[in-house]
């Protein structure tokens, strides 16, 4: 299969609705991460997305809507709770698991009677959910287990010859993906994937913000998980990745001692000048390294990369989100220094 690269005209967006319309799948830009699109209430399109990415199939996918009278025919028995996170942080990168609408196939929702679902705030993403008249079904564009994408070019490396199509609106603004919640009761939530809308922000609406302990802790033998995509080895470039954590001068002591011929350092802006090993750096804050994170995965594949010491960000406010992605990552490998 040939894939298009369209444009954000208005042309071009009418084709990918169309084709989003006819059961086809295509990469479309969000606010966090481009995602591979279907029509959610379509299961043989569905499917696509699943053999596209290489997706076990008890991961569900994320149903993505343009309007909040959309819920309705997404979810059912949607409480008060839920529609007043949706008023404080939709459209934008956060995703609330609520009871499934029966005209969302299970195959979207993984076998599971719960149905995630988010409003996007990019404006490419709406455009195509109104023009197609479609709920949108729609996992991050990466191959299954490889950094996500936050460039159409990232998704045309993935994807290119197995969907219709690739929308480019261009770079990913927040560049991880949304957080997921679970409602437990009218004034408690528990996250389950951190993203850019953080805990503190989340107890702006909510008295009780809990975090599940699979965000940084590696699931033991036996163990179930809330959120089914956080237990797979996830986010990994081919580069066989370690994330450091402490301080700058023990940091680039043990890089300096344990590089061999491949290995390359990801720091923080400004750092590296003194290292003997060649870096490339992820910004400075946390929202900076959100943004980056995983195009820098990909690029240190690019240039060849086999071994990564990643400075571990700071695991506070959306930095919880850029460790999360990394530690997974590095499978869990983490050094303190
Ligand atoms: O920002 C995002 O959320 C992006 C863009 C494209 O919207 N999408 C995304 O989808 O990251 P994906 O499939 O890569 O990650 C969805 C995560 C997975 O960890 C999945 O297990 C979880 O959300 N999830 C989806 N539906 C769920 C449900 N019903 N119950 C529990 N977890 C669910
Ligand atoms: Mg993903």
């Amino acid at each position: 299969m040939e894939t298009k690269l369209l444009s954000n005209s208005t042309a071009d967006l009418q084709e990918a609705a169309h084709l989003l319309k006819e059961g086809n799948v295509v990469g479309i830009p969000t606010e966090t991460v481009y995602g591979l699109a279907a029509d959610a209430r379509n299961p043989e399109a569905v499917r696509q997305i699943f053999a596209a990415k290489g997706r076990p199939a008890d991961n569900p996918l994320i149903v993505h809507i343009a309007k909040l009278k959309e819920l309705e025919s997404v979810a059912v028995s949607v409480p008060e709770l839920a529609l007043k996170l949706a008023e404080k942080f939709w459209p934008g990168p956060l995703t609330m698991i609520l009871p499934k609408h029966p005209s969302i196939p299970t195959i979207t929702s993984g076998g599971l009677d719960t149905v995630g679902v988010r409003m996007p705030s990019h404006l490419v993403a709406r455009k195509l959910i109104e023009l197609s008249g479609v709920p949108i079904a729609a996992p991050s564009a990466n191959i299954s287990g490889y950094p996500s994408p936050t460039t159409a070019q990232h998704v045309m490396r993935d994807m290119h010859g197995k969907i219709a199509a690739v929308v480019d609106g261009g770079d990913c603004c927040v560049g991880v993906e949304s957080t997921v919640i679970a409602l437990e009761g009218e004034d408690s939530v528990r996250i389950l994937r951190p993203g850019y809308v953080t805990k503190e922000m989340l107890e702006t609406v909510v008295p009780h913000v809990t975090l599940d302990k699979a965000i940084l802790h590696q699931l033991q033998e036996g163990q179930t998980v809330r959120s089914p995509g956080m237990k797979y080895q996830h986010y990994s470039p081919h580069a066989h990745v370690t994330l450091i954590e402490g301080r700058w001068p023990e940091f680039a002591a043990w890089v300096q001692q344990h590089a061999e011929a491949g290995t390359y350092a990801l720091v923080f802006d400004g750092e590296g000048a003194d290292l003997s090993v060649p870096y490339l750096t992820y910004g400075a804050g946390d929202a900076e390294q959100a943004h980056q994170v995983f195009a820098k995965l990909r690029e240190l594949d690019d240039i060849g990369a086999k071994r990564v010491f990643v400075r571990a960000p700071n695991p506070n406010g959306i930095g919880l989100a850029v460790y999360n992605r990394l530690i997974r990552a590095a499978g869990f490998e983490v050094i303190q220094v």
